[in-house]
């Protein structure tokens, strides 16, 4: 029995969970897999709760989870609070805890979708690039790190550091994920002038001689983030470092114009792992029934996927999702003319219809 661990968070997250529990309740009936479903505080919820942004029990039960499901975290009720209680301050606790270093964030244009970029349609039409992001490790948690005051003048400082194991390792996700596909891999780095850079390139260009099946390719951050604007169909995987792919997967995101509908999935070593849209909380439709579950939806279909080795309800979820986009179904996120505008509950009811009737 799998036993996953809900954690909604904040905003809008507490919606989208509650759908995502009803389509894995929908899949234990239809294709006979079971599940145990806790749930746990994160972020401002849990600083409102118990006085941290992860609670200790959350840390505990994330461990002996097969799988995390997120909602969301964060808004500007919290934004105020010192920096160690924002609601961030959880989800970067509970990657570091789990050691969850690799991240996956794919950018898939749907096809029903295709007008909602801002880009000209044939420049985006058909896009499927994966940007795999380094997550434990970079100037997110480099030390030494803050503020001080040094003659009279305040000085912020982090420090961006990796160590070759680090790098070997996500870039091996690279090449193994790239393998699956297109087999093409491009690491993002800004070797020109960064040391740090200058040792990812060294130890990716090793890596990538034990993996001399998948094309790799250099690429400085820079010109990395022009490029994704101006052909992105020209990448296959991109794997990089923290802050960059922080910066280069909202690029990315935005290039599918749906932010609604991305999902991402967080992986450490033993194959366990943390699955959430790449939206926010958005705190402005929150409690107004008007959120997108897709990108939730689809995270589970990646949770299937990497942790619990059901590729078969990941394809279902998928092709539910496709098939409901197919019938002109729409939040208000992803809506254009002629197709109709629903809300979250009702998006979320046409997907479980979906896969029922499928299967
Ligand atoms: C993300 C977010 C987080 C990050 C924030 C909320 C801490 O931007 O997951 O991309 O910077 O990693
Ligand atoms: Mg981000």
């Amino acid at each position: 029995m799998s036993k996953i661990l809900a954690l909604p968070g904040d905003g809008i997250g507490s919606e989208i969970l509650d759908e995502a529990i009803k389509l894995i309740a929908a899949v234990e009936s239809l294709f006979g897999f079971q599940c145990e479903i806790e749930h746990g505080l994160i972020g401002g919820i849990a600083v409102d709760q118990v006085g941290k942004p992860l609670p200790d029990e959350t840390v505990k039960l994330a461990k002996q989870a097969d799988a995390v499901l997120l909602g969301a975290v964060g808004g500007p009720k919290w934004d105020t609070l010192e920096r160690h209680l924002r609601p961030e301050r959880g989800l970067l606790g509970i990657r570091a805890e789990l050691g969850l270093f690799a991240n996956l964030r794919p950018a898939i244009l749907f096809p029903q979708l295709a007008a909602a970029s801002t880009l000209k349609e044939e420049i985006v039409a058909g896009l499927d690039i994966l940007i795999i992001r380094e997550l434990t490790g970079g100037i997110y948690f480099g030390e030494p790190r803050g503020q001080k005051e040094v003659g009279g003048n305040r000085v912020g400082f982090n420090t961006m550091v990796y160590q070759e194991e680090e790098i070997a390792r996500i870039v091996q996700a690279g090449f193994d994920a790239a393998r699956k596909r297109g087999s093409r891999l491009c690491s993002v780095d800004k070797a020109n002038v960064l040391d740090v850079s200058g040792l990812w390139r060294e130890v990716a260009t090793e890596v990538g001689q034990e993996n001399p099946d998948v094309e790799l390719s250099h690429m400085y951050v820079d010109n990395a983030a022009m490029q994704l604007v101006r052909a992105p169909k020209q990448f296959d995987v991109m794997v990089t470092g923290n802050l960059f792919g922080d910066i280069l997967s909202d690029c990315a995101a935005m290039l599918t114009g749906s932010i609604g509908m991305l999902p991402s999935a967080s992986l450490n070593e033993s194959g366990a792992g943390m699955y959430e849209p790449v939206h926010g909380s958005a705190p402005d439709i929150a409690g107004t029934g008007k959120a997108n579950p897709l990108a939730t939806f689809l995270s589970a279909a990646m949770m299937f996927r990497y942790s619990l080795g059901r590729a078969d309800i990941a394809d279902a979820i998928d092709t539910a999702v496709g098939a409901v986009l197919d019938k002109g179904l729409r939040t208000g996120d992803i809506f254009s003319a002629g197709c109709r505008e629903v809300g979250t509950v009702e998006m979320s009811d046409a997907v479980i219809n979906a896969m029922r009737q499928a299967g």
